[in-house]
């Protein structure tokens, strides 16, 4: 029954927890490889989380991708003006998705009742171009910004399905899985230890920042990406996991 089911995702919360080792774990029941409206439920379960966790005058990034846009769209409008400002975790790291990033922190802002700001920058960029973007100083004003983030919300994807989403050169699509890339966060492929084995070079949050931000939500569902959840839990062990029933019994199943 209804009370047997949630005292069930409890027990399960809970056993993720300690498998990941990291600081919390929300399950929402379901899988969304199988049923769409879980992700509402992800999405809900990420903006209740977020709505404890923001604070005046926090600086929140948030990355793209469907499951972020879900968690924009899903944040229940705010009435009482914080303070918050909301940037793009990254810019300019996808063809499709990613390119909404901007439109996912311009929703958030807008429900938070907060100001955003936007990174423009082309995914297909030089070296030499990246370097003398970051001479601009428009540019490098939200760098900075970036570099205070106190909370941030980023999307977890499977390794070949986003260097597929990014069209990336076949020749480093393999390389990818030749190294044993299996997750994909904010333009870093990692491999099953949470090792860095590829980067997109853009701008924006590095790994290194990532590593020291206080708050940090990553949120996926769905059990094709069980390796990735459970490759990203290894990189930050405070993170906090939003994922669901299906992506959780497979992890555990990697145990
Ligand atoms: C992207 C993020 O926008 O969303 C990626 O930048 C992440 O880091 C991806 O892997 C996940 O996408 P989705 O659509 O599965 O939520």
């Amino acid at each position: 029954d209804f009370i047997y089911s949630i005292r069930g995702i409890h027990e399960l919360e809970r056993e993720l927890r300690d498998c990941l080792h990291i600081k919390e774990v929300i399950v929402v029941p379901g899988n969304l490889d199988n049923e769409n409206y879980v992700l509402a439920d992800i999405a809900k379960a990420t903006s209740e989380l977020m709505n404890k966790l923001i604070k005046n005058k926090d600086i929140i990034g948030i990355t793209g991708g469907t499951t972020m846009a879900a968690v924009a769209e899903g944040m229940e409008q705010q009435n009482k003006d914080k303070n918050i400002t909301v940037v793009p975790a990254r810019g300019g790291l996808g063809r499709r998705l990613e390119s909404q990033s901007n439109i996912v922190a311009a929703k958030l802002a807008e429900k938070l009742k907060g100001n955003y700001q936007m990174l423009h920058a082309s995914d297909t960029l030089s070296q030499e171009i990246l370097q003398s973007i970051l001479e601009d100083p428009e540019i490098k004003k939200i760098i900075e910004l970036i570099k205070k983030v106190n909370l941030l919300i980023f999307g977890i994807g499977r390794a070949e399905d986003m260097a597929n989403r990014r069209e990336l050169p076949q020749d480093v699509v393999e390389g990818l899985m030749k190294d044993g890339a299996v997750a994909e966060a904010f333009g870093f492929y990692f491999n099953l230890a949470g090792e860095v084995t590829y980067e997109m070079k853009t701008i924006g949050i590095q790994f290194a920042d990532f590593i020291k931000i206080p708050n940090v939500i990553g949120v996926a569902g769905g059990a094709r990406k069980a390796q990735a959840i459970y490759a990203i839990s290894k990189l930050k062990k405070d993170m906090i996991l939003v994922t669901d029933e299906g992506a959780t019994r497979e992890i555990l199943k990697l145990y």
